[in-house]
Order: C-alpha cells, then structure tokens, then sequence
C-alpha cells in the first residue's frame, strides 16, 4: 500500500528549473544568442545521444569523462531492427564531438567560408552532485571551423565570450589562458614532464602517480596541497613550444591587448579532454566555491581528421549555464525581467464579458495578464494580484461596465485612475515601452 504511494523525486543530481528561476535562465540564453548571432554564429541542434565510440574516439578513451563518468546504454536486440545488438550509445557529456560528427557528416567543409555554429542544451556526466556540479547541466557552446587557424579567429571567439559575459552582467570573472603546444612539440614536452615526475614519484598521490604513465599533463590540474610546490617546479610548455605554437601564442596575445580584452597566462591550464591543441581558455568567476570553472575551450586542429573528415581546424568553448547562473545570483545583480503586468480584478456576469474582452486586447498588445476564471471578491481579487506580483490591478465591476470605463490600480503605491478603453491601452502600452527600455 505505501509502497504505491512513494513519493517520486527528481534523481541524485538532476533538478528541475522553476519558475521565477526559469525567466533568467530563458533571459541568460536569449543573450547569448542574441550576442553570438551578431557575431554571425547560427545555431546547431544536435542529438542527446551518440555512438559511445564517437565520444572515446574524440574526448579520449582514458580521460575521466569517457573512462568514468558517461551514461551509457545499448537499445538491446530487436529482430525487426538491422541495428547492430551490440551498439552502444552514450548521453552526450559535451557537444564538441557531435558538432564534428555532424559537420563531416553534412560535408559542410562545402559551406561558404568558416563555418561558425552555437548550441545550447543539456549534457550529463556522472560525477559526484555538489554545489555548480550536476549530472544534467546546461551548457552554452559555440565552435569555429574552417580552412584557417589564424589566431584573430581564437581572439574573436574569446571576444565573443567575453562580451556575452559583460552583456550577461557577469563580470566577476577571470579569462585564463595558454597554449599546450600542438602534435609537433607536445609529444617531447610531455616526455619531459614524464621523466621529470618519476623523479618525484614518492613525493605525490596515487592519482598523479598514476597519471605519470598514463596522462602527465593531467598532473598539472592536480589540486592538492601537498603537491603544489612540486608542480610549480616542473618544467613549463611554453618553454618548450615549436616555433610555430610559439608565434601563435604570441599572437593570440596581441589580438586580444588590439580587441582590450584582460586575459591572464596559466601554464598548467591543460584541460580535461585529449582533443586539445594551441589554444587553450578558461573563465572562472566568483561566488561559486571549488567550482568555479564557467566556461572551457580551445582550438581542436586535427580531431575532424581524427574522425574520418578532411584536413580542418577547429576552436570553440563552452560555457556551462548552471554555474554561470548561481554566480549571477550570488551577486545579486540580476536584471529586472518582464513579469505579471495586469490582474484582472472582475465581479459580476455583466463584467464577466468586458474582463475577457479586455485581457484578450491586452496581451495582443503584449502584456502579461492574468483573468481569474472565477468570480472572486475584490478584496480576495487584490490580495491575489499583489500576491502573484502583478503591476496593476484592472477593476470591472457593475459601476465601470455601466459608466464603460476601467479602474486601474498601480499596487505599488495605490495610485489609481479611471480610463476608458482606448485610454487604458494607450497607457499600458507606454508603460511597457518604459519599462523594457
Ligand atoms: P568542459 O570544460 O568539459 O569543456 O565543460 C565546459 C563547462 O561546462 C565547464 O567550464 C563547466 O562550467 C561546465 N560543466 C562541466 N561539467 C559540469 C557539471 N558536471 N555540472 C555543471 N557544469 C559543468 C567542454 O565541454 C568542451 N566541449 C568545450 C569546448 C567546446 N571546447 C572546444 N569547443
């Protein structure tokens, strides 16, 4: 018996985004698109979920994401279906590898000059929940691919982010970057890092111990107290760049002085996904605790060879909403959204027909209304309407349909005026040209 009356929750790190929280997450994305569209990036939707080996192939088989954290399921044998049984797929834990896939899929190399695409929606990894850190969360992406790796072409794309971020209000925020070299000079430099750390072996934890063998270049992520000072002595990759790297590198950073944009170096950012080359960037920004990446990236020349397509290279990043969103929050600058702007405060049959006449003029006009289906007092009437945070209370009642006027409450201070019908359109819609602007 209870047992059919359990309770159903949403499951260990996924949430449901609630409304009034769902405005600003709907604002925060429409400014992205908004910011990227003037860059002339369009948008790409893509599946939720992919050939695993898609994922393995590009992300990398021994990175955390593909190695521990992907969900993965195959759709089981049908006899009607050709598919292969044994066919497994993955919920998509970035969109990168997607992006490509469907690009060499599409031949879009044959598009006209690069090709510069956006996405948003969810992605799921299954890492430990905490606070920004989520099984399903949201991401906001954008790639670049084409024919060139001129560095203005990473400059833009940090330009871009960073203008979403200004435009977003986000602005407690750090844009990190650094090069990690590229297939001609990083193999030497991790070599290096490999020799070096089997000298200090005994001096770190099991995990970079680990990764001595199988990842060194993860090592320099490594968090721990204990293992800072050794890792500050290791030997660092733009040391060890080729000229090439090097020059984009230098370049990179003269773009972004031209474009003002205040970046800080950080040689051991390295990034958790093997398709890195040159390039790479991160954004962290305040309030979020250990948390505090909102936005990864860098160029990925090469991985549309990888997966079978022409010669091309790539840049992009992407920013994870959930985060970007509990900053903005926890700064409290958030931006006054459009919100319940009339309640239609009705009493009697006579005024019945006038009040669903009226709230079908005003949300033509573009108003947020709200008409009771039901008869209510008015004093429950503008109890609700200052409940639900409307603007205005409209009061019909036997006076007003008999004078054919309106009463218009302002809640806010009680301020309160008899207009008739075309006056009341001619002001709310003032109104609301006020107050979006
Ligand atoms: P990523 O660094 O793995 O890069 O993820 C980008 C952002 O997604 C992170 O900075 C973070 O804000 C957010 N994020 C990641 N995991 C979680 C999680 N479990 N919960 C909440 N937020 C999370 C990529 O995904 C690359 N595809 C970015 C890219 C695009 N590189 C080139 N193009």
């Amino acid at each position: 018996m209870t047992e059919n009356k359990r309770q159903f929750r949403a499951i260990k790190g996924t949430r449901d985004i609630l409304p009034p929280d769902s405005a600003l997450w709907n604002w925060f994305e429409q400014t992205a698109r908004n910011t990227f569209e003037s860059y002339n990036f369009r948008e790409i939707r893509l599946p939720i979920f992919e050939e695993t080996e898609l994922f393995a192939r590009s992300v990398g088989a021994d990175t955390d994401i593909v190695s521990k954290e992907m969900f993965t399921f195959n759709i089981g044998h049908d006899a009607e279906s050709k598919e292969e049984p044994s066919q497994t797929y993955s919920l998509r834990p970035e969109a990168t590898a997607s992006v490509v896939r469907s690009y060499i899929e599409h031949r879009m190399q044959t598009f006209p000059g690069n090709l510069k695409l956006y996405y948003v929606g969810p992605m799921f990894r299954r890492e430990r929940p905490q606070k920004g850190r989520y099984r399903q969360f949201y991401q906001i992406g954008a790639e670049v691919l084409g024919q060139s790796d001129a560095a203005a072409i990473d400059a833009e794309v940090i330009e871009m982010l960073m203008t979403f971020f200004k435009r977003a209000d986000l602005t407690r925020t750090t844009l990190y970057i650094n090069s990690i070299g590229d297939k001609n000079c990083r193999p030497q430099y991790v070599e290096k890092l490999r020799e070096e750390l089997r000298k200090v072996a005994d001096r770190i934890g099991p995990d970079s111990q680990r990764r001595i063998e199988t990842n060194p270049l993860r090592v320099l992520d490594s968090k721990l107290p204990e293992e800072q000072a050794i890792i500050g002595k290791l030997p660092r990759i733009s040391d060890h760049l080729c000229d090439e790297c090097r020059e984009h590198f230098a370049k990179l950073k003269e773009e972004l002085r031209l474009r003002g944009i205040a970046y800080e170096e950080n040689w051991r950012l390295v990034r958790g996904l093997d398709y890195y080359t040159r390039t790479t960037f991160e954004v962290i920004a305040e309030g979020l605790g250990s948390q505090n990446a909102v936005c990864g990236g860098g160029r990925y020349d090469g991985l549309v060879e990888l997966l079978g397509g022409p010669p091309t290279k790539g840049i992009g990043f992407a920013i994870g909403t959930d985060r970007a969103i509990l900053s903005l929050q926890e700064s409290g600058k958030l931006p006054s959204l459009p919100a319940l702007a009339v309640f239609v405060a009705w009493m009697g049959q006579a005024a019945y027909l006038t009040a669903v006449n009226i709230a079908q003029k005003l949300r033509e006009a573009g108003l947020a209304v709200e008409l009771p289906p039901e008869e209510m007092k008015f004093k429950r009437s503008l109890a609700l309407a200052d409940k639900l945070g409307a603007r205005y209370a409209l009061i019909i009642g036997e006076d007003e349909v008999n004078s054919g006027t309106f009463t218009l409450k302002r809640l806010a201070d009680s301020d309160q005026k008899k207009l008739s019908k075309f006056d009341l359109l001619e002001y709310l819609e003032s109104e609301r040209r006020d107050t979006r602007a």
